[in-house]
């Protein structure tokens, strides 16, 4: 598919089709897809934690996302929680922050790397909604992610049931000045 039809395809989704499930095949394309993202000095610290098993499903929506956020979410069968390892995009290798955004760094890979899925879940058919209303704490928890890495989204993914209308945009001009 041309990138600018992707582009504009891809929407946010909050009603998923319950029976449609998403092959691991796809799946592990969209995570190849995000692995080709640029990172700071190629550090990639993205990591991804993938949930397609009903009872963690369940789980995760329960306990891990706000009411409005499971509803959205209630028959997606996936759903990815994206994080980055700490203290490597943005630092020195002594440790100490390249400079004043440290750990911001991480978070911007992070978004690159999940631009590069949900573009490439949107090419394959897919629709999906990040969300980042999620309770941190409850994924460490549920997941047994490391405490050095910092919990960013929860991306659901899965084939959406309605035709929703994209939110309106700013033009180049609001958001852009030229020199
Ligand atoms: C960082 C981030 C966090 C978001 N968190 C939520 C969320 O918790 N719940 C939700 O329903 N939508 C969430 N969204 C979706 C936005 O509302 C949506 O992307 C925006 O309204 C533009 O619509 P579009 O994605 O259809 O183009 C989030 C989007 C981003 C990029």
């Amino acid at each position: 598919m041309e990138f600018q039809k992707i582009l504009e395809k891809r929407k946010s989704t909050r009603k998923y089709i319950a029976d449609k499930k998403v092959s691991p095949e796809i799946i592990h394309e969209m995570l190849s897809a995000a692995t080709l993202a640029p990172s700071w000095k190629n550090s990639q610290t993205a990591r991804y934690y993938v949930i397609t098993s009903d009872d963690m499903l369940s789980k995760v929506k329960e306990q891990a996302l706000p009411p409005f956020n499971a509803n959205n979410t209630k028959d997606a069968p996936v759903l990815i929680v994206t994080s980055y390892v700490k203290n490597r995009s943005g630092f020195e290798k002594d440790g100490t922050p390249s400079n004043e955004l440290g750990n911001q760094w991480g978070a911007y890979d992070l978004g690159l790397h999940n631009a590069n899925l949900i573009l490439k879940a949107a090419e394959l058919g897919l629709d999906t909604l990040i969300m980042g209303i999620r309770n941190a704490e409850k994924l460490y928890e549920i997941l047994g992610i490391s405490r050095d890495e910092t919990i960013v989204s929860v991306i659901a993914a899965g084939y959406g049931d309605y035709d929703n209308e994209r939110p309106k945009r700013k033009t180049p001009e609001d958001i852009a000045k030229f020199f």
